[in-house]
């Protein structure tokens, strides 16, 4: 089936089932799914039911969409998403972020848990993310392009809506709640990186390292979505500190910050303008 045939396809299915149509997306990280369970009035979706959806394997994500009200506002959130080191291709880890635009989507909240390269940043923090680097190797517009989908060569130089970088700095003032911005580097994992990986991946300019993220915001920006993207600083990088690390440290940090990432997500599609 054609990549275009797929998005058709589950955007029929997806919409039967709709009340109201989503104008906001969620993609929740790792060990950030609760969000999903604020939602109100919620029409849940499995991503195995959907018609050319993927099932997600990993610990520690749920796979559906959870579609309904947040703060007023209709949302359709990814509670768990697809990863490139799972060995689904760069059509599927994106076909989510796909059948959002066809569903109405027009912004887009991208979460994930991260490690933090920048040596101020401490595990907890949350970091806005204002652009990327895309060291996956790979990119998910690569082959023949669907113009009806978006153009060719998409502009990169507002990955992340500087609009809404200044708009989620704005709420976490509001808030009093300290947040730190920076560059998030996509990585294709599954191992974390070695410390010369990260000592070069500081000297390139990245803050933050995750497995995930770049790909969706790609396509997200190719289907001239906003985007917004949230890190969870779960750990410090490789080689920080002087102690390995694992998936249980990751978990375990986004268990403690869930409530100030709850809180300060919701405030921010509280706040959102809509369209
Ligand atoms: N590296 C890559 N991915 C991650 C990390 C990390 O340190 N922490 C959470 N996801």
């Amino acid at each position: 089936m054609s990549n275009s045939e797929m998005i058709k396809e589950a955007r029929e299915y997806i919409e039967k089932k709709l009340v109201s149509k989503p104008s906001i997306g969620l993609i929740l990280g790792s060990g950030l799914g609760v969000l999903a369970e604020e939602i109100e009035s919620p029409i849940h979706i499995p991503y195995q039911e959907i018609p050319g959806f993927p099932t997600s394997t990993v610990t520690g994500h749920k796979g559906q969409l959870v579609i309904g009200e947040l703060q007023g506002k209709t949302v359709v959130a990814m509670q768990g998403r697809f990863h490139y080191y799972e060995g689904y291709s760069m059509d599927l880890v994106t076909l989510p972020v796909r059948v959002m635009k066809a569903i109405g989507v027009e912004q887009l909240i991208v979460t994930n848990a991260a490690g933090g390269i920048n040596e101020t940043f401490e595990p907890g923090n949350l970091m806005i993310i204002k652009d990327h680097l895309n060291m996956f190797g790979d990119n998910p517009l690569i082959g023949s392009n669907n113009d009806e989908l978006g153009v060719r060569f998409p502009d990169m130089s507002q990955a992340y809506t500087a609009e809404l970088v200044q708009f989620a700095h704005q709420v976490a003032k509001d808030m009093n709640f300290k947040v730190q911005e920076g560059i998030y580097v996509g990585n294709t994992g599954p191992t974390y990186e070695t410390p010369a990986e990260i000592h070069m991946l500081r000297t390139l300019g990245g803050d933050a390292v995750g497995m995930s993220t770049v790909p969706e915001v790609i396509v997200a920006r190719h289907s001239d979505m906003k985007v917004l993207g949230i890190s969870c600083i779960s750990n410090m990088a490789a080689g920080i500190l002087d102690q390995p690390l694992t998936h249980d440290e990751v978990m375990e940090t986004t268990e403690q910050v869930k409530a100030d990432f709850l809180s300060y997500v919701k405030q921010i599609v509280l706040n959102m303008a809509e369209g």
